[in-house]
């Protein structure tokens, strides 16, 4: 595919976003003057303080919120409400606890269309697909448990294979792997890499990891708060695959090093109550 002159995939233009009325007439937005464009198949992660706008900007890229001026397409369409073509996974993993781990994973194909009308008839299918997912992010074992016997990592992989069940070109990741410990983390770092290697769905992924957020991605986006804004688009050239062990070298933590810096620019100006300086992409 000519990736080189094909419309961008997520196509932000001049957005701006008030939660209401008043504060639109007040002047007070959420976020402010985004401009982004993402291809198709790209990987992107945001970083930036809390209440800087990240779930916002999600809200409005899955068309849960409408923005209040500026225009927003993904894969070609513009959005005038809840998109179908993503899946979404947080960071609390939210299985139901009264259903098994299958049967959380295909609650989406209960929900959405085309499948929502076929599920009956096709439950088997849809069955083994969950299952077979389930085996790829190493949960084989595990499929009729309930989630209360499942690890708090055993869940989040679940959480995630239930956003991947219906093969949804986006997935929007919110913090999914906050609340893991370090190991556990590492793994599922390793587990989205290969799902998206293999399959090559847009990600976008908001973190407060910035190792997180540079092992993954294909371009990091640092956000400011007060005004929220994109600040800093940084690329991320280090070759794929990646393994953990790139996480151990120089051209690793020196781009950690570069985010960590824009992220203390941005809190530094926070804190002497002056507005975040939008730094040069
Ligand atoms: N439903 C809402 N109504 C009014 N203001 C909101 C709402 N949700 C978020 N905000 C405000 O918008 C800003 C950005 O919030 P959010 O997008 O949740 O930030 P983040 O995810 O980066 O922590 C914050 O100032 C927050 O208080
Ligand atoms: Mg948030």
């Amino acid at each position: 595919m000519d990736t080189q002159n094909a419309p961008p995939f997520v196509d932000f233009q001049d957005v701006w976003l008030a939660y209401n009325e008043q504060l639109l007439r007040e002047n007070h937005f959420a976020v402010e003057a985004i401009d982004l464009q993402v291809k198709k198949g790209e990987f992107i992660a945001i970083v930036g303080p809390s209440g800087c706008g990240k779930s916002t900007f999600m809200k409005l890229t899955t068309g849960l919120r409408m923005p209040s001026m500026g225009r927003i397409r993904i894969d070609g369409q513009p959005v005038t409400g809840p998109l179908k073509i993503s899946g979404m996974a947080f960071q609390a993993p939210s299985l139901l606890p009264w259903r098994t781990t299958v049967d959380n994973v295909l609650l989406p194909l209960e929900i959405v269309e085309p499948y929502r009308s076929t599920f009956k008839a096709k439950k088997k299918e849809y069955e083994e697909r969950a299952r077979r997912l389930l085996q790829k992010v190493g949960l084989a074992g595990y499929e009729d448990k309930f989630p209360w016997q499942l690890s708090g990592g055993m869940q989040q992989r679940a959480s995630i294979c239930r956003a991947l069940i219906h093969e949804p070109k986006m997935l929007l990741l919110d913090e999914p792997f906050g609340a893991l410990d370090a190991f556990t983390r590492e793994e599922l770092w390793c587990i989205l890499r290969d799902l998206w290697t293999e399959q090559r769905f847009n990600v976008i992924l908001v973190t407060h990891d910035l190792r997180e957020s540079v092992f993954l991605a294909d371009t990091v986006y640092v956000m400011s708060k007060s005004p929220g804004r994109f600040v800093v688009k940084r690329e991320i050239e280090l070759p794929r695959p990646r393994e953990l062990e790139v996480t151990y070298t120089k051209e690793f933590s020196d781009i950690v090093h570069e985010l960590r810096g824009h992220i203390g620019a941005i809190r530094q100006g926070a804190a002497a109550g002056a507005p975040a300086v939008p730094l040069p992409q």
